[in-house]
């Protein structure tokens, strides 16, 4: 397959191995230069990834509707609350017949994590004696917090949590707001990503925990989006989040 690699950072240079491990062509990794460059010199290209920064979103998924991209997989972070912007890639793709999928983690194991999580929610939720929790443990060096990913995961069990009206980093040290749900970050060391979801009763408790042991899963799980986008005929063009992606595929329709 012909692939165009967007973004030659950590990500780009990591799907770009695995892309020529298994026998693809990259016909070109850009990063800022990609302005410089002819899209539809590089066409057609089969499958393109997009691992940047949120500012060069739109004009990369123009640049890879003009190289005649088929997949476009995004997975830069940092654009999900951002409506304008999204509905914008939305309309590019529409327009080139693209298929654009988008994830804030590719991380297959992460977002079926969060399907347990709310299956777990859903179940647990209504007793008020399982008091739920959030817990995530990332590098010391990781920006921000709580991540994406954990604050994604709460937001989605909030509403089958019949005792919690809000999900958040707690603050100050008095005793808790019982009607909070706590999202617990912490930074220390090298953990490239580790959550945990529990519900804690009187006499019994229970956590499921997913970690991520290097990006290799993120580089894993972008190639399994293309792959699974490139062989699906009825998936239209637009914008389709990972999630239902993956829905699409391990669940019988
Ligand atoms: N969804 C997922 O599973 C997942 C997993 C890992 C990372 N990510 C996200 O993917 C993105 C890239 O991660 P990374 O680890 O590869 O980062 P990185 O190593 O810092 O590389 C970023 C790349 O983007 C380019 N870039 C930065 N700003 C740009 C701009 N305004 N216009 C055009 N190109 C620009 C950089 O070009 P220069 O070298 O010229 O600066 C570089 O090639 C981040 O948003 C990260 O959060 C997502």
């Amino acid at each position: 397959m012909r692939a165009l690699l967007l973004g030659g950072g950590n990500m780009g240079r990591a799907i770009g191995a695995a892309l020529t491990a298994r026998g693809d062509t990259i016909v070109a990794m850009l990063g800022r230069d990609a302005a410089t460059t002819d899209p539809a010199s590089l066409a057609p290209v089969d499958i393109a990834f997009e691992f940047t920064h949120a500012d060069a979103i739109l004009a990369d998924t123009r640049f890879a509707a003009a190289a005649g991209t088929r997949v476009l997989v995004v997975g830069t972070s940092g654009w999900a609350g951002d409506q304008r912007l999204r509905d914008a890639v939305a309309s590019v793709a529409t327009d080139a017949g693209l298929r654009v999928i988008v994830g804030p983690t590719f991380s297959v194991a992460t977002v079926l994590f969060t399907s347990i999580a709310v299956e777990a929610a859903r179940r647990f939720g209504r007793f008020r004696d399982f008091d739920p929790y959030v817990f995530e443990h990332h590098r010391r060096t990781k920006p921000d917090r709580p991540s994406g990913t954990a604050i994604a995961i709460a937001e989605a069990m909030l509403p089958h949590l019949h005792s919690k009206r809000q999900a958040r980093l707690p603050e100050g040290d008095g005793a808790p707001d019982p009607e909070t749900l706590e999202v617990i970050a912490l930074r220390a060391g090298a953990s490239p990503g580790m959550h945990v979801v529990g519900f804690d009763a009187p006499g019994e408790s229970i956590e499921l925990r997913v970690t991520a042991r290097d990006r290799s899963a993120y580089v894993a799980g972008a190639l399994l989006a293309a792959d699974t986008a490139l062989a699906d005929p009825d998936l239209p063009a637009g914008l389709i989040s990972f999630a239902e992606l993956l829905d699409r595929a391990t669940t019988d329709h």
